[in-house]
């Protein structure tokens, strides 16, 4: 692949101009070969165990070998051994495809190698990644002076945003006692339907999951803010103090909307934070039949939502969106004698709004997406795939021997296979992903085990629902069957 009269690049580990071209066009191949045979790939790859043993015993190589051995590789056995999320008949957990400009701006992104922590350090990037703040942020009514940042991912977007709320509650002190200020112990309440990232942040943050109040739901696996109130009231006649509700816009199993008027309600009364774990529905705001759903989100204290779900980016772009900047800054700002630090009117540090220090732009293909393909496409893809997921809710509650577990509101499809216990309707969605025929994840609605399809995939057809629920009609049948 190296052109032989060109200068050697100024260290062994760069590449020279034509391996540049090179290794760019065969990226462009591998692109265009993989978008052309998707379909015909099994969703999930029988496993090649010799070839994913030869990954894991490899020592460390002495030397180097030809670039385009890499690339010959990454097609002989990563692609292959891989599971292909951009697979019309992907529809498992909250996972979308990406869209396709994502490549394209992470490779550019590697290239500049900002970092994102202060603005010397990326100054471009830093106002792209504020402006798609802002855009995010008007999408829920936040105020023009909000912070946040782009994150990994939903879970990281929790985490942040109940630290701040954590902090606001220890006060002043918060940096210095943590949680050894002598305070009453704090209580967070969120529904039963919670995602298990509030679980871990709020491990992480030393609460303690016992002090996590899940709340029932009403029959819409909504929170019961009735029944929220008065644990709040129990809570503090047992000596706790309230900290914080975490509401859902869209729960992981179903796609339930808590009601946020009223629980903004009674967090102001309460003097409680309000944040809304957004990370799978809150971007259903793009699309009329979903954001009335999200009436209320402007008095939130912060939100988490996910590029990386319903904007259709590749892994990984979460984002927080926090009210109160000063208590950002309270919670992660810090200066360092070995960090030069230079204001500005117009670009700002991230790393005194975020854990984080180095950070890689991951603003840049959510920039792009949505400059590239306008709001229209997103709202347009929304529409389809709630199209999509109800197409499917209404076969399966047309087919004999499948059942809904709960009504189709978003992009969710929770169903179980009626002729199945739990342990078959297990058995049934593995005998599916042995199959490769589709790839679907486990649902578990009010105790009733089943299958769940998630309608997150940009290339998922009519078709391809029939050919899922051809599979997994036949599939239950012969299991139902013995
Ligand atoms: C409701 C909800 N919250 C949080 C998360 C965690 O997001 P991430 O996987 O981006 O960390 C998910 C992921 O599906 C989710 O559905």
């Amino acid at each position: 692949m190296t052109g032989t009269d060109e200068p050697r690049p100024m260290n062994e580990l760069l590449l020279t101009p034509d391996q540049i071209r090179d290794a760019a066009a065969r990226m462009a191949e591998i692109l265009v070969g993989y978008e052309s045979s998707l379909e015909e790939r099994p969703v999930l790859p029988e496993l090649d165990r010799t070839a994913l043993r030869r990954i894991l015993d490899e020592p460390w190589p002495e030397q180097g070998r030809p670039i385009a051995t890499l690339f010959d590789e990454f097609e002989a056995l990563i692609v292959p051994n891989s599971a292909h999320i951009a697979h019309p008949r992907y529809l498992a957990y909250v996972l979308a495809s990406p869209h396709g400009l994502s490549p394209f701006a992470e490779a550019l992104s590697a290239a500049l190698n900002q970092s994102a922590s202060i603005w010397t350090l990326s100054p471009a990037a830093n106002a792209i990644e504020q402006t798609v703040l802002r855009w995010l942020a008007e999408l829920f009514g936040f105020p023009s002076d909000a912070i946040g940042h782009i994150t990994s991912g939903g879970s990281m977007a929790n985490l942040v945003a109940l630290q701040a709320a954590r902090d606001r509650k220890l006060g002043a002190d918060a940096r210095a006692k943590g949680l050894q200020g002598g305070h009453a112990p704090f209580r967070v309440y969120t529904s039963t339907e919670v995602h298990g990232s509030v679980d871990k942040a709020i491990s992480m943050l030393g609460l303690g999951t016992d002090h996590l109040q899940r709340i029932a739901v009403d029959d819409a696996f909504r929170i019961r803010v009735d029944l929220l109130a008065e644990q709040i009231q129990l809570d503090r006649a047992a000596g706790f103090e309230p900290m914080c509700v975490v509401a859902s816009a869209g729960t992981v199993t179903t796609g339930a909307f808590d009601p946020l008027p009223e629980l903004a309600a009674l967090c102001s009364r309460e003097g409680l934070w309000l944040h809304v774990d957004g990370a799978y529905g809150a971007l259903g705001v793009l699309c009329s039949r979903i954001s009335p759903r999200l009436a209320g989100v402007e008095h939130a204290d912060s939100i988490a939502l996910d590029p990386h779900k319903l904007l259709f980016n590749s892994l990984e772009a979460g984002c927080v969106l926090i009210r109160d900047r000063e208590q950002a800054r309270q919670s992660f700002g810090q200066t360092s004698s070995y960090i030069a630090r230079n204001t500005d009117p117009d670009l700002i540090d991230f790393t005194d709004y975020g854990p984080q220090l180095s950070r890689s732009i991951k603003a840049f293909k959510v920039w792009w997406g949505i400059r590239a393909f306008g709001r229209g496409a997103y709202q347009r893809t929304l529409d389809r795939l709630l199209d999509l997921a109800h197409s499917m809710g209404e076969a399966v509650e047309a087919h004999p021997s499948l059942e809904l577990l709960a009504p189709v509101t978003f992009t969710a499809v929770c169903f179980r296979h009626r002729g199945l216990d739990e342990a078959g309707n297990a058995a049934l969605l593995r005998a599916l992903l042995d199959s490769g025929i589709a790839y679907l994840g486990p649902a578990r609605v009010q105790g009733a085990a089943g299958l769940r399809a998630c309608f997150t995939n940009l290339r998922t057809t009519d078709a391809d629902i029939d050919t899922v629920l051809a599979a997994v009609t036949r599939i239950g049948d012969e299991l139902a069957s013995g």
